[in-house]
């Protein structure tokens, strides 16, 4: 954990659990009680392993995964008061008239936000991230719905999704408080974040990262996030020819370290030293418990070259 995210909240846990998966089907407009039941195991689970901190987003099954979340804490609130609740917003989806868009404007913001506190039935978010960056952002009209919301207590701090390290600077620069998480896709599979570090001097434009974003956060004690840290179970029996030679090396070592697969493919982003905290997808409280291993092993140095080498296909430079 950065010292920062700490510093706001003492008891959060190396890992997240990530609630995308809350909330029924896509396609429905509806959810049932298996479904909350789902959500109700999963999230019972994950306090259970000291996982604490939940992110959401406000276009999560359309709205519904925020909804269930806050049903279980309306049948429960005790919780509150154990948990992180993140979410985001700036994410548009497309209606009769415009497609699929990003908005960051003071209404919008403003308007995401206060229909995610009444979803979640919570006077407070405790983090809000911007989902993805929006070409048309006024930095002005973001810091105005930031300041507005941290000082009505609507929200408590504020981060970013799937930003590079200019587009988080210019914004740092207009806002009164510090931006303390970035979230990112990162695994095992998408491991660019570590490529991109080996190629200075060298021609290659398979790097879909920005330059030096990890060393940047580190710098600016920006919480890394790694959404699908699990690479939707490539490595641990999801995969394919493609990933088989990796997937049994996870399965040695788990053997080794006497954990699951999961808590190995967990592990390997853990050991990095961001201390980049994974943000689990799975709602299978068993699967979660899988993964809850990782806090009980640090892999070898050897070890996590092996995978990086084996996932990336070939040798380092
Ligand atoms: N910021 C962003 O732009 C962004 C984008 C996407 C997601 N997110 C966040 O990150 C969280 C995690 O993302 P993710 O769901 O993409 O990541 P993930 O944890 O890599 O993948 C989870 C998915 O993979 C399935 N899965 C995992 N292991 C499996 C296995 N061995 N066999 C079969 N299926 C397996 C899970 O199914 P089961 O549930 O059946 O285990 C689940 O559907 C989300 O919940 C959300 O909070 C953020």
């Amino acid at each position: 954990m950065t010292s920062t995210l700490k510093q706001h909240f003492p008891t959060v846990g190396h890992i997240a659990m990530g609630c995308m998966g809350f909330g029924g089907d896509w396609n429905n407009n509806h959810y049932n009680t298996e479904d909350r039941a789902t959500a109700e195991r999963a999230i019972d689970t994950c306090l259970n392993h000291g996982i604490n901190l939940f992110d959401h987003a406000d276009i999560y099954k359309n709205g519904r995964a925020e909804q269930i979340f806050g049903e279980v804490l309306k049948n429960s609130p005790q919780l509150r008061e154990q948990i992180v609740i993140q979410t985001k917003c700036g994410i548009r989806f497309a209606d009769e008239n415009v497609p699929s868009r990003y908005d960051f404007s003071h209404s919008w913001i403003t308007h995401s936000v206060e229909q995610s506190l009444a979803r979640l039935n919570t006077e407070q978010i405790d983090i809000l991230l911007l989902h993805r960056p929006d070409p048309l952002m006024e930095v002005d009209e973001v810091a105005r719905a930031f300041d507005e919301l941290k000082q009505s207590g609507k929200v408590k701090c504020f981060g970013v999704s799937n930003m590079h390290h200019y587009q988080i600077d210019y914004l740092q620069r207009h806002l009164n408080m510090s931006i303390i998480i970035n979230q990112l896709e990162m695994s095992l599979a998408n491991n660019h974040w570590v490529n991109e570090g080996f190629n200075a001097g060298i021609n290659d434009d398979n790097s879909r990262f920005s330059p030096a974003i990890v060393e940047h956060s580190q710098l600016n004690n920006i919480q890394l996030q790694a959404w699908g840290c699990l690479a939707q179970g490539k490595f641990t029996g999801n995969g394919d020819q493609t990933t088989s030679h990796t997937s049994k090396l996870v399965i040695e070592l788990a053997n080794e370290y006497s954990v699951s697969p999961e808590a190995i493919v967990i592990a390997w982003l853990m050991r990095h030293p961001a201390k980049i905290q994974p943000v689990l997808g799975t709602t299978n409280a068993q699967r979660i418990t899988a993964c809850a291993q990782a806090n009980d092993i640090t892999l070898s140095r050897e070890h996590w070259y092996q995978l990086l080498v084996s996932a990336r296909g070939q040798a380092l430079p």
